[in-house]
């Protein structure tokens, strides 16, 4: 099968750091489709939810030229040390440390003031505040995003999702497993539509991603946890043969 071409992420091509770097299906290629769809724009302020290490965070500072701020509230699991904190070492290796920010804090409770940005970017983090927080947690975070938006602001939202039919008997021993066993991560585009609605936003554009079975393949093949467990992602990604797990995108505005 022929791969989706990124013209801006496709330079980057060291697969094994880009999947270190970032957490998650897509890479620098999901930043990429994110901010084309959210039609991003130099000059303007753009804030990473769940920015992990921020190499994504980077890239949108580098290739769209906007300042990016990118909030993460945990510390990384191999060095223990802030996620925040590489943000910061990847601003100085990519050339944009004047245009990045990194600040240790989680939605919904971020202290930041209200409408301070022109969009906001999350990819492959509110779902996991949802398996922490439950569905009032998830929109509650949704709520504090749709506050830090300047009236007009674009919020572009980028998450794991499942297809929407039920998950085949086969599989579902695969989605069950680990500490964020995904039949209870994932979602279904409609309903997370909902969700996103009913925090304030009117959506714009919302579908699967058409490269959502490469992301995932890349992210099997490159994430150094996944590459280190071969019966775990690897192996469901393999069952699963595209026909539950996806990844889905909503882009909203704040009127
Ligand atoms: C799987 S990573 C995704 C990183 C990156 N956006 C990507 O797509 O590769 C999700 C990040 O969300 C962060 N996170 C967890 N709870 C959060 C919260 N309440 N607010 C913001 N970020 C959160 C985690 O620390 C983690 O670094």
């Amino acid at each position: 099968m022929s791969r989706f071409q990124y013209p801006k992420s496709d330079k980057y091509t060291n697969y094994d750091e880009i999947y270190t770097q970032c957490s998650g299906p897509g890479g620098l290629q999901l930043a990429e489709f994110m901010a084309d769809k959210m039609n991003i724009a130099p000059g303007k302020k753009l804030l990473d939810v769940g920015c992990n290490r921020g190499y994504q965070t980077c890239f949108l500072a580098k290739e769209y030229n906007v300042f990016a701020i990118g909030i993460d509230p945990w510390d990384d699991r191999m060095q223990a040390n802030p996620m925040v904190e590489h943000l910061q070492e990847n601003a100085s290796k990519w050339g944009v440390e004047n245009h990045v920010l990194g600040i240790k804090i989680g939605v919904p409770d971020t202290n930041i003031s209200s409408n301070s940005f022109d969009y906001v970017y999350a990819t492959t983090a509110l779902e996991m505040v949802r398996v922490s927080q439950g569905v009032e947690g998830y929109i509650k975070a949704i709520k504090e995003i749709h506050r830090l938006l300047k009236p007009g602001g674009i919020f572009g939202l980028g998450e794991p999702m499942h297809l929407d039919t039920k998950i085949p008997e086969d599989l579902e021993p695969y989605v069950s497993q680990g500490e964020y066993p995904w039949k209870e991560c994932f979602r279904n585009l409609k309903e997370t539509v909902e969700l996103v609605s009913s925090a304030g936003f009117t959506i714009t554009e919302a579908d699967y991603a058409p490269a959502a079975r490469q992301w995932w393949m890349d992210f099997a093949n490159h994430d150094p946890f996944s590459k280190n467990d071969p019966e775990g992602d690897m192996k469901t990604l393999v069952v699963d043969d595209g026909r539950w797990v996806s990844f889905g995108y909503i882009i909203s505005t704040k009127d």
